[in-house]
């Protein structure tokens, strides 16, 4: 850890989402993060120095563009921590280090749980280099693991709210575009839900940045178009209430995610309220209502939730 000088995140699908709060969490912290689609990562490899630990995610372990990633990044020179659950996996045997997320075997194609035992894993990791290179002194260093303990027990708040959120889907089941919203460390989470929608329901959803609206997609805004908005507390939740606005103001269907203290802000036909945590926290209780959203969704849609069309748990092929 300690000749370690930045992170480069690699990963597909659910498990990029995961590398993308990743690199939002380090950089909090101050130290450089690059997280890429592993299926992109060819000529970057190449650039890779010494000082970069190369960080790969993946449910199974034997995602085929992740692995050929992993070769590249260590011909360049860099070493690698592989990320998975699953135990004795190709990834797990090409790389320097391995951490288990330990969730059990993941039944749905859709990643769900694996994502959060990723997202744990990192919090981990980052929470441990920020303290091993002096960013995060004795104190904070054990606020941060004090905050983390208390997310299970957050996540079973959330659990009890789910007759509010079937009743919201249930509301949406026949909707052919969704859109995600948020910013900063929360944007992956609209990258998160819009995907599990897309592959469980079949419909069309975008997770879009929501400083980047007003360039482009606020123009697809029809009356009625459901709109989820990731809206915890934040430095950035009045700006977050701007863009909310301006998506209101053409006619969306607003469902704010928020918590006990961001509601007071956010103006939403419809909130699903969180427990709060401090801002870094937040992607690992904003993402459990938008999980629960999509399988909702997809239920009323008569989906075949764990087996979804076209999709298959583990691509083996590049
Ligand atoms: C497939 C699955 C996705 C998953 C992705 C990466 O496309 O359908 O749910 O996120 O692979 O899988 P991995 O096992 O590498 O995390």
């Amino acid at each position: 850890m300690r000749s370690v000088e930045n992170f480069q995140f690699i990963a597909c699908g659910t498990a990029y989402h995961a590398a993308l709060v990743g690199r939002g969490l380090l950089e909090h912290f101050g130290i450089s993060a690059a997280a890429d689609f592993a299926s992109e990562f060819t000529d970057r490899a190449r650039l890779l120095g010494k000082g970069t630990l190369v960080v790969a995610i993946s449910q199974s372990g034997e995602t085929a563009d992740t692995i050929f990633a992993v070769r590249e990044a260590k011909a360049a020179g860099a070493r690698v921590l592989a990320i998975t659950n699953t135990v004795g996996s190709t990834l797990t045997r090409e790389a320097d280090y391995v951490l288990h997320t330990h969730c059990g075997p993941e039944i749905g194609v859709a990643s769900t749980k694996a994502f959060l035992g990723q997202l744990a894993a990192i919090y981990l990791v980052a929470g441990h280099f920020a303290a091993v290179k002096g960013r995060l002194d004795k104190t904070d260093a054990r606020a941060y693991a004090d905050e983390l303990l208390r997310i299970p027990r957050h996540i079973e708040e959330i659990l009890v709210r789910e007759p509010e959120i079937e009743k919201i889907a249930a509301s949406f089941s026949s909707s052919e575009h969704f859109l995600f919203i948020s910013r900063r460390l929360n944007f992956p989470i609209a990258l998160e839900g819009a995907l599990k929608i897309k592959e469980i329901s079949y419909v069309h959803a975008e997770g879009y940045a929501a400083g980047e609206m007003k360039h482009g997609p606020i123009a697809i805004i029809y009356k009625g178009m459901p709109l989820l908005a990731v809206a915890p507390s934040s430095s950035a939740l009045d700006l977050m209430a701007g863009n909310i606005e301006e998506a209101k103001a053409r006619g969306a269907d607003v469902v704010a995610i928020v918590d006990e203290v961001s509601r007071k802000t956010i103006k939403a036909a419809r909130y699903i309220v969180l427990p709060h945590t401090k801002e870094i926290f937040s992607p690992l209780l904003t993402v459990i209502p938008l999980q629960l959203f999509a399988y909702h969704v997809a239920l009323a849609k008569k989906c075949d939730i764990d087996k979804p069309r076209n999709l298959a748990k583990s691509v083996t092929v590049r």
